[in-house]
C-alpha cells in the first residue's frame, strides 16, 4: 500500500473577479450553494476521503473562510440558549478538530501552481490531495475517495479527468490518455489552457489531484505558462517523466462554480436533491421554464 493521504490543500487566494460584485467584500469561496459555502462541499468531500490534515492558501480579505471553520462563540452561545440543537450539532459536525487546520498565504496572484508551491513547508515530504473549490463534484461516492483507491492500486500521482464538449477544452487543463478498459488511464502528455482547436483530446483535469511531494520542486522552478501563471499542469507534465500520473474517469456530476451558469447549475441540483426544498421549488422551476 502506498503512503496515506493525510493532508489536502485547498488554493483558495484567487480574487474571485468573475463574480463582482458578489466577491468585492465576500471571498468567491464563501458564496453559497442552497445554505453552505462552496468551500465547505469540498472540505466535506476531503475529510469524507480520510483527510486528516486541511491546507488553505489564502490571501489578503480571506478572513472569513478561517471564521467559517471557526467556533461562532457568540452565534453558538445563542443558538444553545434558544434551544436551537439542530442548528447548533451541524455547526459542530461540520467544524473540523482543532488542530486540523491551516492557512498560509499566497502572497501574490501568481498562478494555480505557486499557490500549491505555498503549501510546501505544511505539506512536507509526503503525497497530498489538492482541491480546487471552485469545482463541486456531486457523487454518491466523494470523486476524491475514488482516486484514492486508484491511488492504493497504482501509486504515484493521480488526477480526476472528464470529457467536456471539444469547443469548452481552452478552458482548462486537458490530458492525453493511453488506451485503456477501466476508469483508471495512463496519462501520456498534458496541456493547459490549449488554444481552440488544438487539444490533444476532450478530457480534461476537473480540480482533483493527489500528487507526490516532489512537485514542489518543479515548482519552484516553474517558468510562467499560460495566462503568464505559474500553472501546475506544468509542473505535472515535468513530473510526469520520472513518475507514473493516474487519470480517473471518476462517477459524478461537476459542477464549474467559477462560471455563473455552472453556480446557477449547482444550486438548482443541489436544492433538487433536497427533501426539505425540492417540493416547492420544482413546481416554480417548471413554471419558469415553461415561460420561457
Ligand atoms: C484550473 C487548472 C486546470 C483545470 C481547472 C479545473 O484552471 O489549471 O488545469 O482543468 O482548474 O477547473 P482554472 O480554472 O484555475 O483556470
Amino acid at each position: 500500500m502506498p503512503a496515506p493521504i493525510r493532508k489536502a490543500v485547498f488554493p483558495v487566494a484567487g480574487l474571485g473577479t468573475r463574480f463582482l460584485p458578489a466577491t468585492k467584500a465576500v471571498p468567491k469561496e464563501m458564496l453559497t450553494v442552497v445554505d453552505r459555502p462552496l468551500i465547505q462541499y469540498v472540505v466535506d468531500e476531503a475529510r469524507a476521503a480520510g483527510i486528516e490534515h486541511l491546507i488553505f492558501v489564502t490571501g489578503r480579505n480571506k478572513h472569513v473562510i478561517d471564521d467559517h471553520f471557526d467556533i461562532a462563540y457568540e452565534l453558538e452561545a445563542t443558538l444553545r440558549a434558544r434551544g436551537k440543537h439542530g442548528a447548533l450539532k451541524l455547526l459542530e459536525e461540520l467544524r473540523p478538530t482543532a488542530g486540523t487546520v491551516s492557512f498560509t498565504r499566497q502572497q501574490e496572484p501568481l498562478g494555480l501552481g505557486h499557490a500549491v508551491w505555498c503549501a510546501r513547508e505544511l505539506v512536507g515530504a509526503e503525497p497530498f490531495a489538492v482541491l480546487l473549490p471552485d469545482v463541486l463534484v456531486k457523487a454518491e461516492r466523494g470523486c476524491l475517495a475514488q482516486m484514492i483507491e486508484a491511488y492504493n492500486e497504482r501509486g504515484g500521482n493521480v488526477i480526476a479527468v472528464e470529457e467536456v464538449p471539444k469547443d469548452q477544452t481552452h478552458n482548462y487543463g486537458v490530458v492525453d490518455v493511453a488506451e485503456g478498459d477501466g476508469p483508471f488511464f495512463d496519462v501520456r502528455d498534458m496541456v493547459e489552457k490549449p488554444a481552440p482547436g488544438t487539444a490533444p483530446s476532450n478530457l480534461i483535469i476537473t480540480g482533483r489531484y493527489i500528487l507526490q511531494p516532489e512537485v514542489f520542486g518543479l515548482l519552484e522552478a516553474q517558468e510562467t505558462g499560460a495566462g503568464g501563471e505559474i500553472q501546475l499542469t506544468d509542473a505535472l507534465l515535468s513530473l510526469m517523466k520520472s513518475q507514473s500520473m493516474t487519470g480517473v474517469q471518476f462517477d459524478g456530476k461537476t459542477y464549474d462554480c467559477g462560471s455563473k451558469s455552472g453556480f446557477l447549475a449547482a444550486n438548482v441540483a443541489y436544492a433538487l436533491d433536497r427533501p426539505d426544498l425540492a417540493d416547492e421549488l420544482k413546481p416554480v422551476l417548471r413554471e419558469l421554464l415553461d415561460a420561457r
